[in-house]
């Protein structure tokens, strides 16, 4: 059964991905609840997490029923099992984990996407170091940056402000809270030769006390993706995104130059925007035109363009 399924959404996406010039893409996702597994593709190397849910098997059983899964998609995909990396997902400890180290393997590689190169850890960390489900929306930022000042927030390893760097923006500031992260937001930018050290700004900060310190009109474009929760010892409150956003989106709104862009994406599934108490001109929903082929039906994230 896991078989036939891989191997027909195998053959469609790859196809789709060849054509479009993709080489990192999602190829399965929990497509039979029989065989929990997020698979992804990047270059030539396998990411494969299990989710984790009751399956009743003893750890021998479940080891062996692995290794017949791995098995099985090493021959579908063609590629040697020392390529495929495993994982186990697991819901986060406490809703305010911040990142969970899974290993300390340290192997980072470089990956291409749209002509820009992206470090990639597929062992150490819970996600991968780039979110293939923003494709669609890094080029989008892409297209509009050119000598723009750039505020990336929530950045994580800074995939947006690669983008908007290599798009000649007049300045690019990355804010997250993890040092690790950001370190590797740094690095994205070396590797891609991204030099200009007067126009990029990297800031260890949380932001929503980040943002109540900015001027208005002190940016042009802003992407804001924060995590549905999120405390540390450094913030003086949790974030809570359905409760904070109208504030946070605020208060980003008021940094914003008149006509400038927000772009503000949330994975919350049963998220609700308050457009009433935004204090913005236009806010679009652009959730189904930021869906890429490999996420389409089963995207549980949402997407705004927002205008001031
Ligand atoms: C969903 S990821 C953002 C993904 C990123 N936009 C991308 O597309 O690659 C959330 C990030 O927010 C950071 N973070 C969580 N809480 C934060 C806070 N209060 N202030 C700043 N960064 C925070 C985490 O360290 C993590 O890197």
């Amino acid at each position: 059964m896991f078989e036939n399924r891989l191997l027909k959404v195998y053959k469609h996406k790859s196809k789709l991905a060849k054509r479009q010039g993709i080489t990192c893409y999602r190829v399965y996702d929990h497509d039979l609840p029989e065989f929990p597994f997020c698979i992804e593709l990047y270059e030539d190397k396998v990411y494969l997490a299990e989710y984790l849910r009751r399956h009743g098997m003893t750890d021998e059983e479940h080891e062996a029923w692995l290794e017949i899964c791995v098995a099985c998609i090493c021959k579908l995909l063609d590629v040697k099992d020392e390529i495929v990396y495993i994982k186990q997902r697991k819901r986060k400890a406490n809703r305010h984990d911040q990142y969970e180290k899974t290993d300390s393997k340290q192997e980072y590689f470089t990956v291409m996407e749209n002509g820009l190169k992206f470090l990639v850890n597929l062992t150490d960390y819970l996600d991968t170091g780039l979110f293939l489900d923003h494709r669609i929306t890094r080029k989008m930022v892409y297209e509009q940056c050119a000598g723009k000042r750039v505020l990336n927030l929530f950045a994580y390893t800074g995939s947006f402000s690669v983008y908007a760097a290599a798009a000649n923006a007049a300045s690019v500031t990355t804010v997250d809270l993890s040092k690790t992260y950001l370190q590797w937001a740094e690095d994205n930018f070396a590797i891609n030769l991204l030099k200009n050290k007067d126009q990029y700004f990297f800031i260890h900060a949380d932001v929503k006390q980040y943002l109540k310190t900015l001027q208005p009109n002190s940016f042009d474009l802003v992407i804001i993706d924060p995590p549905t929760f999120s405390n540390s010892k450094r913030m003086k409150d949790f974030l809570d995104i359905q409760r904070n956003h109208v504030e946070l989106l605020n208060d980003v709104l008021h940094a914003v130059s008149k006509g400038g862009t927000v772009y503000f994406s949330t994975n919350f599934t049963r998220f609700v925007i308050d457009k009433e108490n935004i204090q913005a001109t236009t806010i679009k929903d652009i959730t189904r035109a930021t869906t890429p082929f490999d996420f389409e039906g089963r995207l549980k994230r949402w997407c705004y363009r927002i205008g001031k």
